[in-house]
Formats: structure tokens, C-alpha cells, sequence
């Protein structure tokens, strides 16, 4: 008797090999799909290695399968892969028409899967996830974490980006310690993954507001968690993916190195841009500043970054000592 776990396991290991399947046999697929992977410069054997397929426009080629192989309605719906509406007895796949991406765990299985539409002028979301099952919960879980955990532990270093592709980009420019939140705020069970292998994380986030804005949200949960960060936002509107597609891998291997920032240094660049001359917004900019140290656990480590906020701007240690307790007070 297998339980429901094991069986949505296993549902998702076979959807996972028809969708690689449908990638490289069909003809749908290696016109549609395979080509897409091809227009964004993959090379086989990084199709491979993330395991990458194509779900057909068929609207049940996924569910008919899986029930001719025996899959019960039941759990085709708990896996999330199939709906069968009252007017649609023979079900209905939940990825139709996109390239497939599977999410997998810290040990290999695979958990749920994230889907791109291959047109971007379509009005429907750029991406659609697997829903929360019994085996995924996507706050527990980091994109490319199980093709990426070696590296990390080697490097001692874990490279945080936005996206799906962003991971696969830079794996395939050969930079290997790199996991994606995937589009979802950063959670602690994503950054006590990350500290299994390292306290070192750089934040390569897209160049945009949006990762402007999830990069000050990520630094203060990393600081909570005492994790060691650097950020970096690609210039010019570009993400990892596309930036590491402009230049060679020495390049973009020092350009992380030598442009990544501490967080005082990062959000200082940021915030004084906006704040320009005038005064209250410059102060403000400190009190968000001050608020990040506010996250950070060791009283040691929060005296020196607060000397370093004090070198830095010409204000005394004092007045940003009592502005951290004021902080601390808010947070508590
Ligand atoms: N995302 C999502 N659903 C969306 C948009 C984004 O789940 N509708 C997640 C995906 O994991 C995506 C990540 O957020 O990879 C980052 O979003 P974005 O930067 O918009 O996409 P890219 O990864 O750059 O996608 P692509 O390069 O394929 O256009
Ligand atoms: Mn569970
Ligand atoms: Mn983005
Ligand atoms: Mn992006
Ligand atoms: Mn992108």
C-alpha cells in the first residue's frame, strides 16, 4: 500500500520524464519547445543536466497518460498536474503549451515544476507554478539548490537571483553556486537550506525596481539569520541571465566579485541617490540604514557597522546608537 506522498513522488517523477520526452521526441516539442530553449543559447547537455521539457498544447496529454499508466483522478488532482471539471471527465492538464522546469529538492526528487509561456505578448502570467501539495511547499524550497549544493560548499559562497533561468544561465557560464527563491519573497526555511552549506550569500537580484525592492526585504532576513551578505544589481535593466549571455565567464566571475557591495555600502548608494541634497530625505536614508543593523543578531558585529555608518556619513557613534535602540524598540 503506498501512501499518497509516495504516490505524488512518483507522479511527479513520471510527468517529469514525459515532459523532458515531449522536449526532445515529439515534433511539437522539438519545434516548439526545443527551439525556445535554443533561441535563449542553451546547449543540450544544460537541458539536460536541469532536466528541462515541454508540455504539449493538447489540453489532457499529461492527465491521459498518467491515466492510461494507471494514476488514479485522485491523485493526478492532489498532484496539482491535472483538474478534471464536471464538464470535462477526461481532466485537464495544468501546463499546456510551455516549457517545463522542474523543482526539485536539496536530494534530487522532484517536488513540482515551474512553467514559461514561450510567447511574451500573450496576457497570461509569464510563468505558472505548481500549486502548495503534500510534497511541495515552495516556501521550503530553492530552485537549483540540488544541482547547485556542491559548488556552494566549495566556493563557500551562495549566489542568490530572482529566476529560473537566471540559475541556469549562469550554471551553463560555468558559475555553479547559484539557487533562485523563485520570484517569492525569501523565507528562513530558504536561508537555513542555504546555511546546511555556507553563512556566505551574494544577492544578484535584477536591475529593476522590483529587485531593488526584494533586495532590501532579503537583507534584513539574511541579517536576522546572521548570514554574511554582499549585493550586486546588474546594470541596465539586466538579470544574470541575460547579462551573463553578454559577457565571458571571467568577466562575469570578477564583475561579481569586484562590484558586489556590504549592505551599508549598497542601500547608502541607493537611498543618498534618491535623497539628492536635501537633508530630512539624507536622514531618512540613515534611519533605513541604521534599521537593517537593527536586524543583525551579534551586538559586536552591530557596534562595527555602525562605526562604519558613522565613518562613512560624519555623524557621531552616539546619536546612531541611540537611533538603533529606537529601531530595535519599533521591531520589537
Ligand atoms: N515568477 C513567477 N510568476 C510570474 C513571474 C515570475 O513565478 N508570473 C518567478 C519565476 O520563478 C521567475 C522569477 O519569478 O523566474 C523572476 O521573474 P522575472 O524576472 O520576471 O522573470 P525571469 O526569470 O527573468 O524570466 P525570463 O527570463 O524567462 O523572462
Ligand atoms: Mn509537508
Ligand atoms: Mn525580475
Ligand atoms: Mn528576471
Ligand atoms: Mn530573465
Amino acid at each position: 500500500q503506498q501512501t499518497d506522498k509516495e504516490l505524488l513522488y512518483k507522479i511527479h517523477e513520471v510527468a517529469n520524464d514525459f515532459f523532458q520526452n515531449q522536449l526532445f521526441e515529439s515534433e511539437e516539442g522539438k519545434a516548439v519547445g526545443y527551439s525556445y530553449f535554443k533561441e535563449r543559447e542553451l546547449r543540450d547537455e544544460i537541458i539536460r543536466k536541469f532536466q528541462l521539457g515541454y508540455s504539449p498544447e493538447q489540453r489532457n496529454a499529461f492527465t491521459e497518460y498518467a491515466l492510461n499508466k494507471g494514476y488514479s483522478k485522485e491523485i493526478l488532482e492532489k498532484s496539482g498536474l491535472s483538474v478534471f471539471p464536471e464538464s470535462v471527465p477526461n481532466g485537464v492538464d495544468r501546463f499546456r503549451e510551455r516549457v517545463i522546469f522542474p523543482i526539485h529538492s536539496f536530494s534530487g526528487r522532484v517536488l513540482g515544476f515551474g512553467a514559461r509561456i514561450l510567447k511574451s505578448n500573450v496576457k497570461t502570467a509569464k510563468y505558472l507554478n505548481s500549486p502548495e501539495t503534500e510534497i511541495y511547499h515552495k516556501s521550503n524550497v530553492l530552485y537549483g539548490l540540488n544541482q547547485s549544493k556542491q559548488a556552494i560548499s566549495k566556493n563557500n559562497l551562495c549566489l542568490l537571483v530572482e529566476g529560473y533561468m537566471d540559475v541556469i544561465a549562469l550554471h551553463q557560464a560555468g558559475i555553479e553556486n547559484v539557487v533562485s527563491s523563485s520570484g517569492t519573497a525569501l523565507t528562513v526555511e530558504q536561508i537555513k537550506l542555504i546555511k546546511r552549506l555556507t553563512e556566505n550569500v551574494t544577492i544578484l537580484f535584477d536591475g529593476d525596481a522590483a529587485g531593488i525592492k526584494a533586495s532590501f526585504r532579503s537583507i534584513d532576513m539574511l541579517l536576522s539569520e546572521s548570514m554574511n551578505i554582499r549585493i550586486l544589481l546588474f546594470p541596465d535593466g539586466d538579470d544574470p541571465d541575460s547579462f551573463s549571455r553578454k559577457h565571458p565567464q571571467e568577466f562575469v566571475e570578477n564583475f561579481i566579485k569586484n562590484e558586489a557591495k556590504d549592505f551599508i555600502d549598497f542601500k547608502a548608494e541607493i537611498l543618498l541617490k534618491e535623497a539628492g541634497e536635501d537633508p530630512i530625505k539624507k536622514a531618512e536614508a540613515i534611519r533605513d540604514i541604521v534599521k537593517s543593523v537593527a536586524f543583525v543578531r551579534n551586538a559586536l558585529k552591530q557596534e562595527v557597522y555602525l562605526k562604519e555608518i558613522s565613518n562613512r556619513f560624519g555623524l557621531s557613534e552616539q546619536s546612531l546608537f541611540n537611533e538603533l535602540n529606537v529601531q530595535k524598540q519599533i521591531k520589537n
